[in-house]
């Protein structure tokens, strides 16, 4: 892949730095400016387009992608704060070339209509459902102590609030990340999940 060194728009204007990032277990060697977020350096920088601009400032989601399995929103962020870690956009998803249960998940329960939201869906919850079976508090869960709490749709909302989806698309979104969780392991350390 070609990596523009001064894409249209975003020209170095000033001091720029040499970065080495690792994307989907490929490294990318750039010299960019220092505030070059991480979403322009994905999109503009190296060409992985999947992962999409919305609000540009937080709010949407559609920027979401995973560092080192964490969700993060690209657009947030600084490229440079990200040397050393392992980003995985939406283009990583898929294992062997065979999507992941969660994409295939979206296309049966029809997850999307436009498809701008769905590679922040798809990043948003691949993490979420590891921060859900790793115990990780939400607003809604009565008591993360407690041995049994469910993955259930209200805490599928509640998890996947920042990320927007202007089509409304919701029924679908939550159902397939029912499905792709009941798909995964159910009994997870101390816990049962109850479906
Ligand atoms: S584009 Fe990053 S949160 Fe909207
Ligand atoms: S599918 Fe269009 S914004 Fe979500």
């Amino acid at each position: 892949m070609n990596i523009k060194q001064n894409p249209s728009g975003l020209q170095a204007n000033g001091f720029t730095l040499p970065l080495s990032l690792s994307i989907n277990g490929k490294q990318y060697d750039l010299n960019i400016e220092p505030r070059v977020s991480l979403l322009d350096a994905l999109r503009e920088y190296i060409g992985l387009t999947g992962t999409k601009k919305g609000c540009n400032q937080g709010a949407c989601g559609a920027c979401t992608v995973l560092v080192d399995g964490e969700r993060i929103n690209s657009c947030m962020t600084l490229a440079v704060q990200y040397q050393g870690k392992e980003i995985t956009t939406v283009e990583g998803l898929a294992e062997d070339g065979n999507l992941s249960a969660l994409q295939q998940a979206f296309i049966e329960h029809d997850g999307f209509q436009c498809g701008y939201c769905t590679p922040g869906q798809l990043c948003s919850a691949t993490a979420m459902i590891e921060e859900f079976k790793n115990g990780m508090p939400s607003a809604v869960s009565p008591d993360v102590a407690s041995e049994e709490f469910e993955f259930s749709e209200k805490e599928i909302k509640e998890r996947m609030s920042g990320n927007l989806c202007r089509c409304g698309a919701y029924v679908g979104i939550v159902e397939a990340i029912q499905e792709a969780f009941s798909n995964k392991e159910t009994t997870v350390a101390h816990e049962t999940f109850y479906l």
